[in-house]
Formats: structure tokens, sequence, C-alpha cells
């Protein structure tokens, strides 16, 4: 086959959880942002996607020693919310994406939304990473900036450690009732493919972020690789409909596969049934900002190709796979 074929497509992980968990401030910590203090009463109550280009989680992940490992141009992740009242929000964002990482407070374990978000991912078949997040609330915590976790838990009293190990042994066997086996991703070596891998984190400061970065990418690049390779049929997921000041309405769209082109027909369900309608331009966001940020969506800056017609187009092999697309009004 053809080598560009074989290029493979920037994997879309959706970040699920039970809510205050600390899904944002995990997204807030790698992107250097606080889209979080910002929030109405602190809690999500949009879907939030934000696209990793490969440069910088290579940076983020460089004490990992992983550079040779990583072959896709970036990560999109998406952010849910974790109130029970967003179950719909919820199900869209597991049901886009290739791979999820299910986050879990290390002094609470498994609650309610943790177990209907383990039902969204077994129900559309996509596999997890566990980040236990919160490790700085365990009593006496010494804090190791943006260390690799096994790095820091060495930094840790055997106290700290001790009481590390008895919260994740109660949380293995708590996964174990919802019938999931569980591993602390570096001893993963001594189990089988079907465990899960665990990441502890903290969103503060920074703890095992570089660990989760790296696992996600290099898991849907050993698990997807027929996935993440491109195809023609276009696969495209609505997340938001609004008017955006300067462009009327537009829809923010995650491009799962395929190819979008200026002026394409396109049909949209509405609550009064379908609305056919064609893209009048496609914008793309800035890297490492979220989409719900205003003003991070450009059309000249990136590099969206033009065909015969010279009208804009965007295909996911390319590294965008966020798109906003302005539509005329009616
Ligand atoms: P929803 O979107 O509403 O479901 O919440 P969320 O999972 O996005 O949690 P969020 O990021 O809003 O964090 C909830 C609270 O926990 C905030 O006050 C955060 O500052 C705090 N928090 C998040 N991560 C950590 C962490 O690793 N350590 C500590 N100590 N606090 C954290
Ligand atoms: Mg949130």
């Amino acid at each position: 086959t053809d080598k560009k074929d074989m290029v493979l497509c920037s994997p879309i992980c959706c970040i699920l959880g039970h809510v205050e968990t600390g899904k944002t401030k995990l997204l807030d910590c790698i992107r250097g942002t606080d889209v979080q203090g910002g929030e109405a009463g602190g809690i999500t109550q949009q879907i939030g996607a934000t696209y990793f280009p490969v440069e910088k989680i290579r940076e983020a992940t460089k004490e990992l020693k992983a550079d040779a490992a990583l072959h896709v141009p970036g990560l999109l992740v998406i952010d849910t919310p974790g109130h029970e009242s967003f179950s719909n929000l919820r199900s869209r964002g597991s049901s886009l994406c290739d791979i999820a990482i299910l986050v879990v407070d290390i002094m609470h374990g498994i609650q309610s939304q943790t177990i209907e978000s383990l039902k969204l991912l077994k129900k559309h078949r996509i596999d997890l990473i566990v980040a236990l997040n919160k490790v700085d609330r365990l009593f006496s915590w010494k804090n190791c900036p943006n260390a690799p976790i096994k790095k820091a838990l060495k930094q840790q009293t055997e106290d700290v450690k001790r009481e590390f190990d008895a919260r994740l042994t109660d949380i293995v066997t708590q996964f174990k009732i919802q019938g999931i086996n569980t591993v602390l991703y570096y001893q993963s070596k001594k189990v089988d493919d079907t465990f899960k891998n665990i990441v502890p984190t903290c969103a503060i400061s920074g703890e095992g972020i570089p660990d989760l970065l790296l696992l996600s990418v290099q898991w849907a690049q050993k698990k997807m690789k027929e996935r993440l390779t491109f195809c023609e049929k276009v696969e495209c997921t609505v997340l938001d409909v609004k008017l955006t000041e300067g462009h009327g309405t537009t829809i923010d769209v995650v491009l799962a596969n395929g190819v979008l082109h200026e002026g394409d027909k396109i049909v949209i369900s509405g609550m009064q049934g379908p609305i056919e309608t064609h893209i009048r331009a496609l914008l793309t966001p800035h890297p490492m900002r979220e989409l719900r940020i205003k003003g991070f969506w450009r059309r000249t800056l990136f590099k969206t190709m033009n065909n015969e017609q010279g009208q804009d187009m965007i295909r996911r092999s390319v590294k965008i796979l966020l798109i906003k697309l302005i539509i005329p009004c009616n």
C-alpha cells in the first residue's frame, strides 16, 4: 500500500469519571491552563476538547525516555462532566472515542458515575486506563512536580507508601467486584493483556502526568492500528451547536474519519426533524487550547487542504480532528 496511507491518525481519548474526581484539572495540568477555575460552580456542564500535538507529548514525557515510541501526530482529548445529570454527554463522549481515561479519586475509590462510565465503555467496547487521581491527598505526601509516578513514590516516607498500597489494593478489589482486573501500570508485565492499567496521578502538582500521557498514546497505538489508519468513509460526531459571534450558526464536530469539504451538503438531526444544510466554512482550533475557550478558532493558521475546486477541506489523517463548521442561518 501507499506509504501515505500508513500514517496513523491521532487517537481520540475520552475522560470519564465521577463528579469532582479531577478530570478537568488533569487536562488543565497538561495544558498549563485553568479552565476548571472558570467553570460555574467548578463543575463541568459541557463536553470540552483539546488537541495535544505529539511534540508537546514528547516534551511532557521526556523523563520517561520514550521518544522513539510515539507514532501518532497527537492526541485529541474529550473532557466530559461527571455530574449525574449529564449522562447524555458522557454517552456521546464515550461513543466517539478510541480509548478512555477513567478518573478515580484515590480517597474515594469507585463511585456511582464510575460504575456508569464502566457500563458505557463496555457497551461501546472501548478500552480504558484508570487515572488514580489526587495522590497528593495521601497524608503527608511530598510534592514532586511533574515527576513520573515511580520516581515520585520513591521520594515518599514509608507511611505514605503504606497508605498508597492499602488504598490501591482496596480499589483493585472494588474493580474486581465490577468484573474488571486492574494493575498498577508499571507492574503490568506480570499480568496478561486483559488487565486494565492504573496510573496514579496528581492534577495539582503533576505527578504521574507524564506516565498517563505516554501510556494513553502507546496503548492506543498498540491496540488500535487498524482503527487509527485513515479511511475515506466520513465519520463525524457533533459535540455542540451554537451561535458564535462573527460566524453565525456553528457546529463543533469531531471528525473521526474521512474528509470534509467546504460546500459539502450535510444533514443534522434537529428537534423538529432532519435539517439539511451545507458547510459554509471550516475552522480548526489552536492546539493545547480548550474548545470551550472563546476566540481560539482560526481558519488560516492551519493547513486545511485545497481540492481541485479550491475549497477548504479537512481530513482526519492530518493532525486535525476538531472542527467548527459554519453553516448558513435559516
Ligand atoms: P466534574 O467535571 O464536575 O465532574 O469534575 P472534575 O472531575 O472535572 O473535577 P475538577 O477538575 O473540577 O476538580 C474537582 C476539585 O478537585 C477541584 O477543586 C480541584 O482543584 C480538585 N482536584 C482535582 N485534582 C486534584 C488533585 O490531584 N489533588 C487535589 N488535592 N485536588 C484535586
Ligand atoms: Mg470537569
